[in-house]
């Protein structure tokens, strides 16, 4: 059959489910990775034809398409930041806000390393493999590991935590580490019984807890609703704040001095979330839109109580 018949298939097939934009970004999609062709192919070979061995994975994918099944289930791949990552029905798959929440972090590394010409504690770190305390960073929530390996990625001299309290989850993160070339000690943890902390402490916490409230779900397209994991996405409406809280006391305890917090959020409770912030006695609390404009990412420094420190 030809290339371009089957576009039209997948078209026809899909364009009640989605935008026509999105279908033609899952034809292509699937074009380079079953047939690694470049999405132009079409434009200059209008002609191509197919045998029947290279017909059925586009059709196997366009059928699981129609049950809305997310196409980097289907392909088992999803891209983040620079990153290509293994992905599967036990993580959520990477978002593009996410990537901004790393950005974050990398862009006041690098403005805090430019600003300190003399020595500081990260330009040591940054300037040395040899350390005795090493710049560490824990990400919590790993699922496919994406944060934790994006920045072990952009600062090969960081010591990079990860925990999840999903064990599926860790082993595609584990897999995702080795298949990006970095090192991360993964925890098998549940952030919500952590109160009296780990024994480490670290320079950066991020993460992207659950926040969809169950009353959210309506809102949800079927496709997340239906098929990514709903221990990464749900919260009970009467306490949608679960985690956070859990992650503020744990950071209390476990962030060193002048350490930084930073947080993917629910857009709708972008005041609520930094007053707890603010009741935990956090100084600095920023709150950021993503790039749809919605309240998405929360920085905040750890307070300087002795009380809080071991
Ligand atoms: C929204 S997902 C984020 C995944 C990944 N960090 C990302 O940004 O794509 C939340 C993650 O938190 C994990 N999680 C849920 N409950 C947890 C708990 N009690 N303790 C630790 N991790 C938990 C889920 O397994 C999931 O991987």
């Amino acid at each position: 059959m030809l290339l371009r018949e089957i576009k039209n298939i997948f078209h026809k097939e899909l364009d009640v489910l989605f935008p026509k934009e999105e279908v033609d970004a899952f034809f292509y999609r699937c074009v380079e990775h079953y047939l690694k062709l470049e999405r132009f192919v079409l434009a200059v070979q209008p002609e191509l034809t197919l045998s029947k061995e290279e017909e059925q994975p586009l059709f196997e994918a366009l059928s699981q398409l129609k049950q809305e099944r997310p196409l980097q289930y289907i392909l088992g791949e999803a891209h983040f930041m620079d990153l290509e990552l293994k992905v599967n029905e036990n993580v959520l798959i990477p978002r593009p806000e996410t990537e901004e929440l790393v950005q974050w972090i990398l862009d006041d590394l690098d403005a805090e390393r430019s600003r300190s010409v003399i020595s500081s504690p990260l330009n040591d770190l940054l300037s040395s493999t040899q350390n005795p305390s090493p710049f560490t960073i824990l990400d919590i929530g790993t699922g496919s590991g994406c944060i934790a390996i994006a920045l072990a990625k952009h600062l090969p001299q960081a010591k990079v935590f990860a925990l999840d309290v999903s064990e599926a989850a860790l082993e595609v993160a584990r897999e995702n580490a080795q298949k990006n070339k970095v090192e991360i000690t993964f925890l098998h943890q549940d952030i919500l019984e952590l109160e009296l902390g780990l024994e480490l402490e670290f320079d950066i916490i991020v993460s992207n807890p659950p926040y969809v409230r169950e009353l959210e779900k309506e809102k949800i397209k079927n496709n997340v609703k239906e098929f990514e994991p709903d221990t990464a996405l749900f919260v009970p409406n009467e306490d949608p704040l679960v985690f956070y809280r859990a992650i503020a006391g744990f950071s209390k305890v476990n962030l060193k001095k002048n350490g930084g917090l930073y947080l993917e959020i629910n857009q709708y409770l972008g005041a609520e979330t930094k007053a707890l912030l603010k009741a935990h006695n956090f100084s600095e609390i920023e709150l950021r839109k993503d790039l749809f404009g919605n309240d998405r990412m929360l920085k905040a420094t750890v307070p300087l109580r002795p009380a809080y420190r071991r």
